[in-house]
């Protein structure tokens, strides 16, 4: 009841990859909360769920420089013409690639960084300057793979600790504005994730990472909860808490030599899977 009158603040909202995963969860918690918000969803395919009466689906690719550049105005000019209110942005769309170079396609692994790093940071900068005048919430996902390196998902894991840190720095650079950030680290999601990035069967339907896993729709309940309480950061579920807490007393290297253990187990697993 408190989230639904929090959420009635926002006039656009304005999320990507809606249309899979912890970003299609978004979407539903929110058309309920938010019916009267403007929803933007930018993806590549259209979700198949309703974007609510004011919904709109942006087709793009966000790793496509030009095409973000392209779809920033439109929502700049749709921002412009909406009704007084805040503005949520939504920062989601992401995905790995399991393995190590140079096995890996070098231009899979590039495309990463541009979606989950670049794209974050060009469409933030793109959208503030008409965010700042109304007030908002910028929320971006990261992950628990944000508190380590992650060998076998060294780039993904890189892109996370990008933005955990360029979310928490943007929020101070904010300070004094209306407008306040947050970064989500969410541990293994069930969402189509472990399928884009290379494993036929999620490592947790596999025995690892049993009872970290959570559904889309559980990480999506955290987040909105986070944004009306105005957090700065979370980790999601007092056992992903657990574990990124004592990851970070260890030495680094240390706990880079454990991830590896933990997660070249799953690249064996990812191969098996595959034949
Ligand atoms: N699942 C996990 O275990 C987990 C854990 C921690 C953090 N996360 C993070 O959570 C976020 C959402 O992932 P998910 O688990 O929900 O995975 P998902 O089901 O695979 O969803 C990924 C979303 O990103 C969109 N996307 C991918 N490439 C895109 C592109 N080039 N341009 C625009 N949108 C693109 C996809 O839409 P289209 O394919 O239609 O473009 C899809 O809607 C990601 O940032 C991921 O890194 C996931």
């Amino acid at each position: 009841m408190k989230q639904f009158k929090y959420f009635k603040r926002f006039s656009v909202i304005i999320i990507t990859g809606g249309s899979s995963g912890i970003g299609c969860s978004i979407i539903k918690a929110i058309v309920n909360i938010a019916p009267e918000a403007q929803l933007c969803n930018l993806s590549r395919s259209n979700p198949d769920i309703s974007l609510g009466n004011n919904g709109q689906h942006y087709p793009v690719d966000l790793s496509d420089a030009q095409a973000l550049a392209e779809v920033s105005e439109s929502l700049k000019a749709r921002i412009e013409s909406a009704p007084e209110g805040e503005i949520l942005l939504v920062n989601n769309s992401g995905f790995g690639d399991y393995g190590r170079l140079p096995d890996l396609e070098i231009h899979k692994q590039l495309s990463m960084i541009d979606l989950n790093v670049r794209a974050v940071v060009d469409l933030s900068a793109r959208l503030l300057p008409v965010i700042l005048p109304r007030g908002g919430t910028i929320v971006t996902i990261a992950s628990t793979a944000a508190f380590q390196p992650t060998p076998f998902l060294a780039t993904y894991g890189a892109t996370k600790a990008f933005v955990r840190n360029w979310s928490l720095a943007l929020n101070e650079d904010l300070r004094g504005t209306q407008v306040r950030t947050l970064a989500v680290c969410p541990g293994p999601t069930h969402s189509n994730f472990f399928k884009a990035a290379g494993f036929e069967t999620p490592p947790m339907d596999q025995g690892a990472n049993q009872g970290l896993d959570m559904t889309s729709d559980q990480v999506a309940a955290y987040t909105l909860r986070a944004i009306s309480k105005e957090r700065s950061l979370i980790v999601t579920g007092w056992k992903n808490r657990l574990i990124t807490f004592f990851g970070s007393q260890l030495p680094l290297v240390a706990v880079t030599r454990i991830g590896a253990g933990i997660l070249r187990k799953m690249r064996l697993e990812k191969h098996k899977a595959a034949k």
